[in-house]
């Protein structure tokens, strides 16, 4: 019973800290910001607010009886992907639509605020009603990271966050090669609070011995390989990696442009020179998998990921993140509630280090794996169309990014995007 009121505690307070979130990071924005949308794969934030208020239905529509939803037209714009409950919007049309206006999807969204506060608050809920909450606000964590992009696309640095904090004072370092130790590893979530379905069930993989490199790949790294000409030499990547930059005409990760002989990013910080110590961030798949071909390297598989992560040779234990158990704070990592707004620059976060000496494996940059996204053997469905729909095409990341809510993220959490995307905060390590 202690349990049950300590679980139900905990979501409340999740709760109101995500929705409150969720309004910070649109607290600055002007109306017309909210409606518009710059690119088919981004979505406008009006949107957004309405989707993660949406989902909330969805979850009471799932534990209360012949519940109905707020509206029809809300449901049918707000509805992403989930053909259980009607056809979806069109994704890349989501800016055409003026109706519902940002007025009605606020109203909408306080209204959603309360009824699942007060259901929170006064009833009895069972295991597996809780646990679709706590779905619910992850789900939301999600959505916060994806407007965090989705904001740079729109605004860039014409976008004013409420807070915004100076980055950490740089500490230059040198990328080695940590050696591990193969054998059976066990992986997969253990510990007791919420995870997703996709984290299950923990299970023995078989790794060879492997290295793994200590940061992430920098901009000075990967811009040797441009530099070197990686971009014209067909050599280096996948066939549909090689196709794609073709038709895009790619020459750099996503933001840079080189001008008068310089390489300049545009990103939450303004337009500048690229920082050479920061981690490559909006990379895709293939070119994160060029590179690796390019340095006679490869990405590590996710196993080998969590493993270079989470294990502790010494103690022979798994923990939750790389430093152990404790939830992450900004020491540990560049998480959202960091609030920089920035990748930090490799080296930055010595707390945070995992038991192996790998750095910055949570935050700052989503890093490629060259696993196909799956669900682990003997996978069960924690919730169907959520994630297990998309077990074709898609690659897992790892580890989280500085706009990752630092309650959603853990060393076992799968990501995953197709291998073309490059919107995202996605940077990778490689592994030998
Ligand atoms: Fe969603």
């Amino acid at each position: 019973m202690a349990t049950v009121s300590r679980q139900k505690s905990i979501l409340l307070k999740q709760f109101n800290e995500t929705r409150a979130r969720t309004l910070s990071l649109v607290q600055t924005l002007e109306k017309d910001d909210f409606v518009v949308q710059t690119a088919p794969f981004m979505s406008p934030p009006k949107w957004h607010l309405g989707h993660v208020s949406w989902l909330l239905e969805v979850v009471m529509s799932k534990t209360i009886n012949n519940y109905e939803f707020y509206s029809q037209e809300f449901s049918e714009y707000l509805n992403s992907y989930y053909h259980q409950f009607g056809e979806p919007h069109d994704k890349d049309k989501r800016g055409l639509a003026t109706r519902p206006t940002i007025d009605q999807v606020f109203e909408y969204f306080h209204m959603m605020t309360n009824k699942v506060t007060n259901i929170l608050q006064n009833e009895m809920l069972d295991e597996k009603t809780q646990q679709l909450f706590f779905m619910a606000i992850n789900h939301e964590c999600q959505h916060q990271e994806l407007l965090v992009y989705d904001l740079q696309h729109l605004l860039a640095d014409r976008y004013r966050p409420l807070t915004k904090n100076p980055l950490p004072t740089p500490s230059l370092q040198e990328s080695t090669s940590i050696k591990i130790n193969g054998g059976l590893y066990i992986m997969g979530y253990p510990g007791d609070q919420f995870c997703y379905d996709i984290e299950l069930p923990e299970h023995k993989v078989y790794l060879d011995d492997y290295k793994i490199d200590s940061y992430p790949i920098t901009n000075k790294q990967y811009m040797k390989f441009v530099e070197d000409g990686g971009y014209d030499d067909f050599k280096y990547w996948l066939s549909d990696g090689w196709d794609k930059i073709q038709n895009e005409k790619w020459n750099a990760p996503m933001y840079w442009e080189k001008i008068d002989g310089q390489w300049m990013t545009c990103d939450f910080l303004g337009k500048r020179k690229i920082n050479p110590n920061d981690p490559v961030c909006h990379v895709s798949y293939y070119e994160a998998a060029a590179y690796c071909k390019w340095a006679n390297k490869r990405l590590p598989t996710e196993a080998e990921w969590e493993k270079a992560a989470c294990w502790n040779e010494k103690k022979q234990i798994k923990t939750i993140f790389p430093w152990g158990n404790e939830s992450p704070d900004p020491l540990h990592a560049n998480l959202l509630e960091s609030y920089i707004w920035n990748c930090s620059e490799i080296g930055a976060y010595p707390n945070g280090k995992s038991h192996y000496g790998c750095h910055q494996m949570i935050g700052d940059v989503w890093e490629w794996t060259s696993t196909e996204f799956s669900g682990y053997p003997k996978f069960k469905t924690g919730f169907s169309e959520y994630n297990d729909k998309w077990f074709a095409n898609q690659k897992v990341l790892r580890g989280g990014s500085f706009g990752t809510p630092s309650i959603s993220i853990r060393g076992s959490y799968r990501n995953f995007f197709r291998l073309d995307e490059r919107w995202l905060f996605s940077g990778f390590r490689c592994a030998e």
